[in-house]
């Protein structure tokens, strides 16, 4: 009886273990940058040298989104599109958000370091979505193709 009971015990945890590893292994597959979720955004001013082929061109140049490492995959990433959202401010900056817009970006470039956000966008296309004064903000986002 007091031995089934252990092993009931260390069965529920075992399970509880595995339930926790299973659900890790799922948000580590869909973040940062994969299917869809909720991240941060920055602007930057395009850069002309790009870690993707043709990167500053892509797209006309216009609405451009650097990535982090490991959502820039060794440039699997380039040409990627996504769908981009703001849902809130990360500072002093009163109703950071443009509400209601979304704004298409494509993946043009790595951003490399650790201090990255989700996305690192071309002002042009931030300023679609925020305040451009708001420099950054949260944002949700959703992968075209
Ligand atoms: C992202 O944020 C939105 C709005 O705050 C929320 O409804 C949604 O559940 C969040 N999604 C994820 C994957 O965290
Ligand atoms: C690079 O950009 C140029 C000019 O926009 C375009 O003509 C060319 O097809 C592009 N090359 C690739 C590989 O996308
Ligand atoms: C963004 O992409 C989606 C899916 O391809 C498309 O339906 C939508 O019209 C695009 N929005 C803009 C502003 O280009």
């Amino acid at each position: 009886m007091a031995a089934a009971t252990v092993f009931n015990r260390n069965f529920s945890s075992l399970a509880l273990v595995l339930a926790f590893n299973l659900a890790f292994a799922l948000t580590s597959f869909t973040s940062p940058a994969e299917a869809r979720g909720n991240g941060t955004a920055a602007s930057y001013t395009v850069d002309p040298s790009s870690a993707c082929p043709n990167g500053s061109a892509i797209n006309g140049g216009r609405f451009l989104a650097m990535v982090q490492a490991r959502a820039f995959n060794n440039g699997a990433a380039c040409g990627r599109q996504y769908k981009i959202s703001c849902i809130g401010g990360t500072n002093d900056v009163k109703e950071p958000c443009i509400k209601g817009k979304w704004v298409n970006v494509t993946v043009a470039n790595l951003c490399s370091g650790d201090s990255c956000d989700t996305f690192t966008l071309s002002t042009d296309a931030f300023d679609v979505i925020a305040k451009h004064d708001a420099g950054r903000v949260q944002i949700t986002y959703k992968r075209l193709h």
